[in-house]
């Protein structure tokens, strides 16, 4: 066998290897070793984050987990009733790990109301007197297809989803800037990475959070400011309830099935703290086949888009029905 037969032959058993994997990964290649040999969670211990969208789902399991490694927490969003129940939770967890009643603070607000940002900011540090890690997470999903979209719902997702967040991180960053340290986290989507059918609106939303974040970090990164990308694919949450379709103010009121097939919240929220205490740049999570479409729409994006033409709108309905996918005029 001459040298470059060997050659050959080694790279396609790589390739093969990887694609196994793939296959039995639920995160991409570099968390999954992480996950084993990276930072563990009990880094987490002392430190303050900041997890806005913690009343339910990603954002609530996520202070969980943080909670049981000893982190202090402030925990936002809309519903305080909810918030107050997850604090209870972060307090019952994290007792073994020293977590007392003022390690968790509650900070209802909407992330819609920038105005208000400054204010809930200067609460945090006046009761922490530091700020370690902003968790963007908070966001709401659509349903519809794209020719029947009103504009006015692409721009209360855009200020959800996107506004919210990008002015929340402005208003930070003057505090980690001053100490040349800290770490801005983002919850995007795998509809951040390419076209997912029948959800413009949103996957909009996601690529342009990582417009903003992949600028922002060339800019930040020199200074001191780690920021990372989380991409979970389909999860277990409460993201249907609320879901915009084609008409502004209305929502889908959808419920996401027990036994249907997507990635527990818990181990979501475990790779997502995983992540975080690693600082990895960009991550993604989710069971197949959308972690082996991932790498598919990032290294062979010509055979992602033609099989998305081909296939997309049916995969969708497949997956969530035809209304809660929605694809109501769809063929
Ligand atoms: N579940 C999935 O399959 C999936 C997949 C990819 C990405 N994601 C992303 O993961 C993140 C968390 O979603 P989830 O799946 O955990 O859904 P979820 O259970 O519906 O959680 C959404 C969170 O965002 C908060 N939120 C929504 N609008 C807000 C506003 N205007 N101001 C403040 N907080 C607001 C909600 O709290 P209130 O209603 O109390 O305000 C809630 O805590 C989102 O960014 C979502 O896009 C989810």
């Amino acid at each position: 066998m001459d040298f470059f037969t060997f050659l050959f032959i080694i790279s396609v058993l790589i390739v093969v290897l990887l694609l196994i994997l793939i296959f039995f990964s639920d995160g991409d290649l570099t968390l999954m070793f992480l996950e084993k040999i990276g930072t563990r969670l009990s880094s987490a211990r002392g430190k303050v984050y900041w997890v806005v969208g913690a009343s339910s789902g990603i954002g609530k399991e996520l202070a969980f987990q943080l909670a049981a490694h000893g982190a202090k927490l402030v925990i936002s969003a809309r519903r305080e009733t909810e918030l107050k129940a997850v604090k209870a939770g972060c307090l019952a967890i994290g007792k073994n790990a020293g977590l007392v009643e003022s390690d968790v603070l509650i900070l209802p607000f909407d992330v819609t109301k920038v105005d208000s940002h400054k204010h809930y900011f200067d609460l945090v540090i006046r009761h922490f007197g530091t700020l370690d890690v902003l968790i963007n997470n908070s966001g709401r999903s659509q349903k519809a297809e794209f020719q029947n979209i009103k504009l006015k719902v692409d721009k209360e997702l855009f200020k959800t989803n996107v506004f919210g967040l990008v002015n929340l991180t402005r208003v930070v960053l003057p505090h980690f800037l001053a100490k040349s340290k800290g770490h801005i986290v983002v919850t995007s989507s795998c509809a951040g990475k390419f076209g997912a059918p029948l959800s413009s609106s949103y996957n909009a939303t996601k690529h342009a959070l990582h417009g903003y974040f992949e600028t922002a970090r060339s800019e930040l990164a020199p200074k001191g400011i780690s920021i990372t990308m989380i991409c979970p694919g389909m999860v277990h949450s409460d993201i249907l309830t609320a879901c915009a379709t084609e008409n502004p103010g209305e929502q889908l009121g959808g419920k996401i099935g027990a036994d249907e097939k997507r990635m527990k919240t818990e181990r979501c929220a475990k790779l997502c703290a995983v992540a975080i205490v690693n600082k990895l740049d960009e991550v993604w999570i989710s069971l197949n086949p959308v972690l082996f479409f991932l790498y598919v729409s990032q290294y062979a994006p010509t055979i992602a888009r033609a099989f998305l033409s081909r296939y997309g709108v049916q995969a969708a309905i497949k997956t969530r029905g035809r209304r809660e996918a929605g694809a109501l005029g769809a063929r």
